[in-house]
């Protein structure tokens, strides 16, 4: 079901040291911040050249990120995304062999302006999955 690995997110305290760290000292494509607030999250991209990192720093007192970087101050692996040919259709067939998908189960536009929805970590060997429509 699952495709190609799209992105590893990971939370962090300072998104200016995180994106000078990747840019200058692993000397990466980075994106300049980009705000999504439908996701409570400001993020930079790193270019890889089979994958993308993305640096998530909380956005808003609502953001999902906060009680994350509250538990691990210094920041940490947040989620991996894995792609999909058909979410509406991978979401049914997870549902039906019981894993839990968060919030209200319907995709939300993500911050490639793709599809995603999350899927609990319980149910995934204690990582945070997003699947996004490729
Ligand atoms: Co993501």
């Amino acid at each position: 079901m699952i495709g190609r690995l799209n992105h590893v997110a990971i939370a962090v305290p300072d998104l200016d040291a995180a994106a000078k760290t990747y840019r200058q000292t692993l000397g990466a494509i980075v994106s300049t911040p980009c705000d999504i607030p439908e996701h409570g999250v400001t993020v930079v991209f790193v270019e890889l050249s089979n994958t993308k990192i993305e640096l998530v720093h909380p956005l808003g007192d609502a953001s999902p990120l906060k009680g994350y970087l509250e538990k691990n101050p210094a920041g940490g692996i947040h989620h991996i995304c894995y792609e999909v040919a058909d979410i509406r259709e991978a979401r049914d067939k997870l549902k039906a062999s019981g894993a839990r998908v968060l919030g209200d189960g319907e995709p939300k536009i993500g911050a490639h302006g793709k599809p995603v929805l999350f899927l609990h970590p319980k149910d995934f060997q204690g990582a945070l999955v997003e699947l996004e429509e490729a």
